[in-house]
């Protein structure tokens, strides 16, 4: 009984895919391709950049290495090469006295809305696409981290 449902709904899909494909050579491979999970070979090639999720931490450091290093550093010291004109200069991660007087949700809020959105310097921008609370919460822990540094 099993086995004919599952070659009745492997013979509906082939069909389906032929129509939708037009039975461009792309259904071929599809099907062989698709292998365990037929059933998701139709939607894969939309879905499959999504399916992969990075790992949070690994993200918040790409992130940080690409975005916050040309102000704060590559060690976060607040002393990257876009510094130098700065007033007030970014801040360095490692001063523990900072570190104990900010929120885990300050320093995640500052880095989504920008500095100029919660009273500080304009030059801290925001990030309005770090819209995923694991990453942004990734970056913050970044942060935190630097700070056990010395
Ligand atoms: C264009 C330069 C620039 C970039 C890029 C930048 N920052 Fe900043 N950042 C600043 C400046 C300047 C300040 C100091 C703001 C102040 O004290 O008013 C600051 C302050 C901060 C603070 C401390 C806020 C506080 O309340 O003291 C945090 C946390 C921070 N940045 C995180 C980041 C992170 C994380 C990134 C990368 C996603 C980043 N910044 C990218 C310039 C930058």
């Amino acid at each position: 009984m099993t086995t004919l449902r599952v070659s009745l709904t492997v013979a509906a899909l082939a069909a389906a895919l032929a129509a939708g494909a037009a039975a461009c050579s792309k259904s071929e491979a599809d099907k062989g391709g698709g292998g365990t999970q037929p059933a998701a070979s139709g939607a894969s090639t939309t879905t499959a950049t999504s399916v992969v999720k990075p790992d949070p931490a690994k993200k918040a450091a790409e992130i940080f290495a690409q975005r916050c290093t040309p102000c704060h550093g590559a060690e976060g010291r607040g002393d990257g090469a876009a510094s130098a004109g700065l007033d007030p200069k970014p801040r360095n991660f490692h001063d523990a006295e900072w570190q104990a007087s900010v929120t885990d949700e300050h320093i995640q809020t500052i880095v989504h809305v920008g500095g100029a959105a919660v009273g500080k310097s304009a030059a801290m921008p925001s990030n309005p696409d770090l819209s995923d609370p694991a990453v942004l919460a990734a970056i913050k822990d970044y942060v935190r981290a630097l700070g056990k540094q010395p």
